[in-house]
């Protein structure tokens, strides 16, 4: 009994010893396995359509900024911003670049924003997020991963407060900008690329709210200049030939063809009694400083900083996996920054 007693106690205590041994390397395990691993780098690779945009330039160097303001011994922060030069293909070839050097977060404007599905593939591909900015891609295509995510402003927004703030300058000085003392304001509207969410938006939402605050229009024409200041003053000078001396408002979907309308005026030397008014959208640089100097007699700002900031939050908590909570989505993946009014009132307080 004894005998059969002894080989037997000592097997319990193998299994015993295995037992103990085997909870110990699982715990152990474990604890490597929940400790997560602090990221030590956060590069993040930009892409934007076209780099001769004055606004998105801005936007960009204000992320790069406060991305970098992220950075400390434990935290390396680097940024890479390629541009697309208005091809959709060079972009994906240009993602698939910054993707090979390491990024770990890509920002993305996106040239064409119904044509993101390569550049969501390759990202998926790699577990790379992918922060779409200032150009929104349509909801569908934002749906198909739960690392995309889209910061920008409500096109309608910008629209609204440019219409209000040309309702103002309307009725506080409608004999001298009424010229042809109709009653009625004959108008052109410079608008984006066709097909860009801030185009028509901006548009139909500026004309809609003059024309609900009780401001007769009559719309002279449009004309399409891509964002850009040389195009826009092209296409007006076209149009002042068209319509001499009739036309007493210019709506621009953004600072730049506003700015642009406004030089082909002033290669014209016409006096300042002869000319429309003029309204913007961005409050760039240029932008912000006509304003000042009465050039533009309106702007909406277009919070590039506050837009930037967003990125940044957003690129360090996806990769570092803290803060996330802290971020206010709109339903789950969009982050939208308010506009602001810009008059020559206020245009101090946007000055840097
Ligand atoms: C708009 C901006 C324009 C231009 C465009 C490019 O939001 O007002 O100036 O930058 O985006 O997508």
């Amino acid at each position: 009994m004894k005998f059969r007693s002894f080989p037997a106690a000592g097997a319990l205590f193998g299994i015993s010893i295995l037992f103990i041994f085997s909870i110990s390397t699982c715990f152990l395990c474990a604890c490597q396995i929940q400790k997560p691993e602090e990221p030590d780098k956060i590069y993040a690779g930009v892409t934007y359509y076209n780099q001769s945009d004055t606004f998105l330039n801005e936007l960009n160097s204000s992320f790069k900024e406060q991305l970098k303001s992220f950075a400390n011994d434990d935290l390396e922060v680097s940024v890479t911003i390629r541009d697309a030069a208005g091809s959709q293909r060079i972009q994906n070839d240009r993602v698939r670049e910054l993707i090979d050097m390491g990024c770990n977060v890509l920002c993305v404007n996106l040239v064409d924003r119904a044509d993101p599905s390569e550049i969501i593939d390759l990202a998926k591909e790699h577990d790379v997020p992918i922060i779409f900015f200032n150009r929104e891609p349509v909801a569908e295509d934002l749906m198909q991963w739960d690392k995309l995510y889209y910061v920008g402003a409500e096109a309608k927004e910008s629209g609204i407060i440019q219409g209000e703030m040309a309702v103002d300058v309307i009725r506080a000085d409608f004999n001298r900008i009424d010229r042809s003392k109709d009653g009625k304001i004959q108008y052109v509207v410079l608008e984006g690329e066709a097909g860009h969410q801030d185009s028509i938006v901006r548009t139909e939402n500026a004309v809609d709210t003059l024309k609900n605050n009780g401001i007769k229009l009559e719309k002279l024409s449009y004309q399409i200049a891509n964002w850009n200041r040389a195009q826009a003053q092209n296409r007006m000078e076209q149009m002042i030939v068209q319509y001499p001396n009739k036309i007493e408002l210019v709506l621009a979907n953004n600072d730049d063809m506003a700015l642009g309308a406004r030089d082909a005026y002033e290669k014209r030397n016409l006096t300042e009694s002869a000319l429309p008014v003029f309204f913007g959208i961005d409050g760039t640089d240029v932008g912000l400083e006509a304003v000042m100097d009465s050039r533009l007699s309106g702007t909406v700002y277009n919070d590039k900083e506050g837009q930037a900031a967003a990125m940044a939050k957003l690129a360090v908590a996806l990769i570092s996996g803290k803060g996330m909570k802290e971020i206010k989505f709109t339903n789950d993946k969009y982050i939208y920054l308010p506009y602001s009014r810009v008059s020559e009132e206020n245009v101090k307080k946007f000055l840097k």
